[in-house]
């Protein structure tokens, strides 16, 4: 990115600074005239939807940190005040709550589309692993923000999760006590976690900015998984795929205004609105449902450190993907086996949400160790021996080709032009 400048702006003042710092002339060269294939369909706005939401998420917790008391004896009181005395602080404050999960929802979709278009292979391997890294990040700030308000699932949360260090074997007690700053989860907690969660989204800023980077080298992807060959398979990024990403921005926000409006606390748990309480451990512990297929894994081991090496893996064999994955071909759309194992796959991790939110007990356990068992060996089993046994679709020649026919566009206009051959 960047470089020396090579456009001549006809304004001088653009023209005299890029030549000092050629930042105009990178965004053009990026997000302007940047070649992108003319197929992309509208899984492919989630990256930029990801991207929106990471900074209303940072707009809407700056304001809120305005008004939040970090201390076990004001944080709960804190947020009250938020709701009701601050202007408009119900709105940021549902904006923030809400926004977290829609976050979540447009980043596994983001992944879902690379998983079933294989966006993930070669060279688009280091991309992937940048997007599980943010991943991880992403899931460090939303359990260190859940604790912030400091009701009855933020205390309860941090102690079942901040407990699971304790399984490791010698140093466990002494790392949980070092997470803690005490002997159980409390003020000291509470404040390194604000702070935590203030600066982690800057992280994950820069490693958004590392994986844009990495993108910008090989160019998108596409549905049919074929390189771009000639200039007659892109088009300028500015104007096609800002507007159509700017509308699916529009929407995505529009449905998340319409839970922050209608159904604010429709995705949260009604304990926390009772302030923490270390003598009352409430009836059922569960986590945010962005949690919840990785809280079915963890209990699906009744050893704890089986369960905690177990949750840690199935992120972890993520990075592994690209080279789990032998076939030679990126897209579902052309691998016919791949596709049903995709959505097998798919229906596996909604069913490892649900059973998280189930009490761990009689059949709910055992579901879960089946479809944790599937869930790594999709990975470890079915993605290596898919690539040798299956016979894919033959591929189009080009993405022209695959967007126009056949002779790129030619047999639309000799249909046009011999109408009496339609029947
Ligand atoms: C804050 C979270 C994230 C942001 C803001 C983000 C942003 C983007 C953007 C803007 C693009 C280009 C547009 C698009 O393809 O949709 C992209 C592409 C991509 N991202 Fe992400 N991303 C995030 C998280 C992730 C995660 C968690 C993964 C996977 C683990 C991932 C994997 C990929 C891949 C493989 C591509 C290339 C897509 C292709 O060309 O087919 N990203 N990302």
């Amino acid at each position: 990115m960047g470089g020396n400048s090579t456009y001549h702006f006809k304004n001088p003042v653009v023209r005299w600074f890029d030549s000092r710092l050629p930042m105009v002339s990178m965004v053009r060269a990026q997000l302007v005239d940047f070649p992108t294939p003319k197929n992309l369909n509208y899984w492919w706005t989630f990256g930029g939807i990801a991207a929106i939401m990471l900074v209303v998420q940072i707009i809407s917790g700056v304001v809120l940190a305005m008004h939040y008391t970090p201390h076990v004896d004001h944080a709960f009181q804190s947020v009250e005040h938020i709701m009701r005395d601050v202007n408009y602080g119900w709105l940021i404050r549902y904006i923030h709550q809400n926004g977290a999960s829609f976050f979540f929802i447009a980043v596994y979709i983001h992944m879902f589309r690379g998983l079933y278009y294989g966006s993930y292979k070669a060279p688009r391997e280091i991309l992937w692993m940048l997007g599980v890294i943010i991943m991880l990040l992403m899931m460090a700030t939303a359990f260190m923000g859940y604790v912030l308000p400091w009701g009855q699932m933020s205390f309860w949360g941090a102690t079942v999760i901040t407990n699971l260090f304790s399984a490791i074997p010698f140093v466990g007690p002494a790392v949980v006590e070092w997470l803690w700053g005490g002997f159980s989860v409390d003020n000291p907690t509470l404040n390194r976690f604000f702070s935590l969660h203030y600066l982690l989204p800057f992280v994950i800023f820069a490693v958004v900015a590392l994986h844009v980077w990495a993108l910008h080298v090989p160019g998108n992807n596409n549905p049919t998984g074929v390189d771009v060959k000639s200039g007659k398979d892109t088009l300028p990024f500015h104007p096609y795929y800002t507007v159509k990403d700017l509308f699916a921005i529009v929407v995505f926000l529009a449905l998340m205004m319409a839970f922050v409006t209608y159904a604010p606390n429709a995705l949260g748990h009604p304990d926390n609105y009772i302030p923490a309480d270390p003598l009352v451990t409430p009836a059922h512990i569960v986590p945010e449902w962005y949690f919840l297929p990785f809280y079915a894994i963890l209990r699906a081991v009744p050893d704890k450190l089986g369960g905690v090496l177990l949750m840690f893996a199935s992120i972890f064999v993520l990075f592994l993907l690209p080279w789990l994955d032998t076939s030679k071909v990126r897209s579902a759309t052309f691998r016919p086996l791949y596709k049903i194992f995709f959505w097998v796959l798919f229906v596996v991790c909604l069913g490892l949400g649900y059973l998280g939110a189930a009490p761990a007990e009689g059949w709910y356990v055992i579901a879960s160790q089946i479809l944790t068992a599937y869930y790594f060996a999709h990975f470890l089993i079915i993605l290596p021996l898919l690539g040798l046994i299956e016979t894919p679709r033959p591929l189009p020649a080009s993405i022209s080709e695959s967007v126009l026919g056949k002779g790129g566009g030619a047999a639309p206009a000799a249909a046009a032009a011999a109408p009496e051959k339609r029947g």
